[in-house]
């Protein structure tokens, strides 16, 4: 039995050291928006934050994840209120058949965390790892744009209630 800090709550989790946070995250918490893509770190439709990084958690072991702050998506917001990046992917239609988005969403949510207003070049680079089979990207790029927009307005007193 192992302690995870999941979106702020603690759970038990009977699973071996070696199980990915993947597997734990949709089969025993059933938070199913991080994805099944690759398997193998190679396609990012898995990603969920770490202690503030973006990782694959297809291949994080739970082992290593003793007292850090995992979050995944459904912990930036509901569908009744959604998160800045939510509404900015929304507001953009970044989703075409979407399974690549939660990951986008979530490395997106990282780099905005620690860099407010990251020019085009900084986001394509942070976004690299992540396959858009549907060919979104300009789409994505611009929600990216859109969110850290709506962040910063947020910070400065302005509750980013538009889209
Ligand atoms: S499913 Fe984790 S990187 Fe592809
Ligand atoms: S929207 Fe379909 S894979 Fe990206």
């Amino acid at each position: 039995m192992m302690s995870l800090k999941i979106n702020g709550q603690d759970h038990q989790v009977d699973a071996e050291p070696d199980t990915p946070l993947l597997y734990v995250l949709r089969d025993d918490i059933k938070l199913n928006a991080a994805k099944y893509g690759c398997g193998l770190g190679q396609c990012g439709a898995c990603t969920v934050i770490v202690d503030g990084n973006a990782v694959f958690s297809c291949v994080t072991p739970i082992l290593l994840l003793k007292d850090k702050e995992i979050t995944t998506l459904e912990g930036l917001g509901t569908i009744e209120k959604p998160a800045p990046i939510q509404r900015a992917f929304m507001a953009e239609q970044s989703a075409q058949c979407g399974y690549c988005i939660p990951g986008m969403m979530m490395r997106a949510q990282a780099l905005l965390q620690r860099n407010p207003n990251p020019t085009d070049q900084q986001i394509r680079a942070e976004l690299a790892p992540h396959l858009c089979r549907c060919g979104t990207h300009m789409r994505i790029l611009r929600a990216v744009h859109r969110a850290a927009e709506m962040m910063t307005r947020a910070d400065a007193g302005d509750q980013g209630g538009t889209l």
